[in-house]
């Protein structure tokens, strides 16, 4: 009997069990506080899509790299969200309940605890991405990115813009970019471009894996928040309304749920054309990916 293909929401959940099994075992014998761990495992071990470390994954796989040397770097990525997502919950951020599907960090432990676990998982981050087995040199360009991407001109950067402009009397299309391309474009685009840089890639190939990872990570904000007005509350894991609520400006509030699709679909087209030398399953599997990031909100 002929089997189907796999759906891509499918072959990213089979991609991302190769980091699941990575982040099981990452924190282990660092002698955290039990209740520290236990904060830090809650939201680690909650799911997710897992889209940055496979994305890291397959550009390195792209590259030439193998998947088990550098998935403690993939994984890398994956402790940076979810830190960042710990934080955004909290009371004095986005002040959201719902996570992945469980009440939030700082319901659970208490805020102290929540900021605790970030700082934790931040921290932890660092001292994973050290442990990859590829030539130092390309550890430390990686990490550089890494650190950069995560940082105040990048991730966190964007976070304070975020809450900067909520409640603004106007944000500009050109202000709203520049936000989205800091705090989620930032941590994707290096996801990507590490993932090449680990493997060893040419200038060339570098800098389309960050072209690719850039414009994916632009779509990917953008079709974040127009679930945030149209998703459904038990599939995205997390409140629906929040961003209304809270006054933030979004492209939805900005030019309206078409105009913002239409928006996703061409940053995914630049992304899908950024990505045109590359050949073979992995490579077509990243076209399956920033297609489907769109088609979530089609
Ligand atoms: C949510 O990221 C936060 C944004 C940067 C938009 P994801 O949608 O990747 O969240 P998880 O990891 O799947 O929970
Ligand atoms: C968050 O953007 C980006 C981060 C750096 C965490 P949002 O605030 O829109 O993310 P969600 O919708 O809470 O996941
Ligand atoms: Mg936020
Ligand atoms: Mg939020
Ligand atoms: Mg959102």
């Amino acid at each position: 009997m002929e089997r189907s293909m796999p759906t891509v929401k499918e072959e990213l959940g089979q991609e991302a069990a190769k980091v699941e099994a990575w982040l099981a075992g990452c924190l282990e014998g660092r002698g955290i506080p039990p209740r520290l761990r236990e904060a830090m495992d809650y939201s680690l071990r909650a799911g997710g899509k897992r889209l940055r470390p496979v994305l890291c994954l397959t550009f390195a796989a792209l590259c030439g790299a193998r998947d088990e040397d550098v998935t403690p770097f993939a994984g890398a990525f994956e402790l940076i969200h979810t830190y960042s997502l710990i934080h955004d919950d909290l009371p004095a951020m986005d002040d959201d309940d719902l996570r992945r599907g469980k009440p939030s960090n700082h319901k659970v432990f208490g805020e102290a605890r929540a900021i605790l676990a970030g700082d934790g998982l931040l921290t932890e981050a660092f001292a994973c991405m050290f442990a990859v087995k590829v030539p130092a040199e390309r550890v430390l360009a990686a990490a550089r990115l890494l650190a950069e991407a995560a940082g105040a001109g990048g991730m966190v950067g964007g976070q304070d813009l975020d809450m900067e402009y909520t409640g603004a009397a106007r944000v500009s299309p050109e202000q709203l970019a520049a936000m989205h391309a800091m705090k989620t474009g930032a941590l994707i685009r290096a996801a990507c471009e590490c993932g090449a840089v680990l493997a060893g890639a040419d200038e060339e190939r570098v800098r389309r894996a960050r072209d690719f990872g850039a414009h994916v990570g632009a779509a990917f904000q953008i079709v974040d928040d127009i679930l945030d007005v149209v998703g459904d509350e038990k599939e995205i894991g997390k409140p629906v309304g929040s961003d209304a609520e809270q006054g933030k400006h979004t492209w939805p509030s900005l030019v309206g749920l078409e105009r913002s699709r239409c928006l996703a679909e061409e940053r995914v087209a630049a992304a899908l054309d950024a990505l045109s030398p590359f050949r073979g399953p992995r490579a077509d599997f990243l076209r399956r990916l920033a297609r489907y990031i769109v088609e979530r909100v089609q």
